[in-house]
């Protein structure tokens, strides 16, 4: 007997990159290559009209898994009974930007689409938060959904997670699936912290196989902090295909969880956190899921250089907390 279809969202559907993502979810490669899917795509009412050309592409595909489209400008049709939900729809940054430069313009998006949510999705929705800066955005997006369950809500630190795992395979000279343990602490921004301290390669420490301390601690420190920047520099846009990869990664760890003994960033809501970082903030953390639920793994090691800088990317997420205190209300 077929499957019972599963009700997806992208926000954000005339954007580059819901124009990678859409696709490959209908293709199968968020829930797998035997359940149906329905998509749902929410744009602002002045980009409905290009949808629809979009939607021809999609029906031109033939993609035997995917049931149904639908499209509109009113979240609250398309969030309706959704169980998973991309939130990607936010203005990008342009170059010497910074992604809090955006938080103004975009933090409110997230307050209707919150409420929109806790009104009309499925109770077990699970939403990622990708539009910029997407850690502070979905404090907003939970902060107006309270029926939904906080551990439901994530912002999307998968791509430089990816970004990560890539640069140390590469100085290695390794395989990518040699790293593993790469995470991301705190805010998707250059101030984040890409965890090579506690990163793995074939097994052993990353510092155990790289030995060049400057290089871990500075070049790629600057290499994953400003890559979003170096695209956006390069390209003209930010980064969309390898965005649309990395939120697909990371929806597909919230359904299905990693590999045994191995774990995923995402920034989730930091209350109760192991770690001692204030607990009203979506920060990112080492994600382990078991049965539909999210636990932070415990027990990382945090050298006086991490601590140092956990401490940097807490304080800029409390300031962008602090610019929208305004939408919490
Ligand atoms: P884009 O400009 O190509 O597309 C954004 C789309 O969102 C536009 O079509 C716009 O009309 C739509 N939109 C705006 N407000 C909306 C609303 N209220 N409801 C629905 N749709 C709305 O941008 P993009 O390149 O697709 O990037 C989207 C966002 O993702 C940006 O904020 C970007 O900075 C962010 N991003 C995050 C990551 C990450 O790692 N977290 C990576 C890449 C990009
Ligand atoms: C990225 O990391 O590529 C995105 O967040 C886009 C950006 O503004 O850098």
């Amino acid at each position: 007997m077929a499957k019972p279809v599963k009700k997806v969202v992208v926000t954000g559907g005339g954007g580059q990159i819901a124009y990678s993502l859409l696709f490959r979810i209908a293709n199968g490669e968020l829930y797998g290559k035997d359940q149906p899917v329905e998509l749902s795509i929410l744009e602002v009412p002045q980009g409905v009209e290009s949808l629809k050309g979009l939607v021809m592409e999609l029906d031109d595909c033939c993609f035997p898994l995917l049931h149904k489209v639908r499209y509109d400008s009113d979240p609250r049709k398309m969030f309706e009974g959704a169980e998973a939900v991309f939130l990607v729809g936010a203005k990008p940054r342009g170059p010497g930007m910074e992604r809090k430069d955006l938080l103004l313009e975009n933090g409110k998006i997230f307050v209707d689409q919150g409420k929109a949510l806790n009104e009309c999705a499925a109770k077990n929705v699970l939403v990622l938060v990708v539009g910029n800066p997407c850690n502070t955005n979905c404090l907003i997006a939970m902060h107006h959904a309270p029926n939904i369950d906080p551990s439901r809500f994530h912002a999307m630190t998968r791509l430089d997670q990816n970004r990560a795992s890539y640069q140390l395979a590469h100085k290695a000279g390794v395989h990518l699936d040699d790293v593993t343990h790469m995470i991301i602490w705190g805010n998707h921004s250059s101030t984040q912290v890409p965890d090579f301290h506690n990163a793995r390669i074939k097994g052993k420490r990353a510092s155990e196989v790289i030995h060049d301390k400057n290089y871990l601690e500075k070049e790629f420190f600057q290499i994953i902090q400003q890559r979003g920047a170096e695209v956006i520099k390069l390209r003209g846009k930010s980064s969309a295909a390898s965005a649309a990869n990395a939120a697909l990664g990371a929806m597909r760890s919230l359904l299905f969880g990693a590999k045994e003994g191995q774990f995923y960033s995402s920034g989730v809501f930091s209350k109760n956190n192991p770690y001692g970082i204030r607990g009203d903030l979506i920060f990112s953390f080492p994600i382990q899921s078991h049965n539909d639920k999210f636990e932070i793994v415990k027990g990382m090691e945090i050298t006086p250089f991490l601590k140092a800088k956990l401490e940097l990317t807490e304080k800029e997420l409390l300031e962008e907390r602090d610019a929208i205190h305004h939408l919490l209300k």
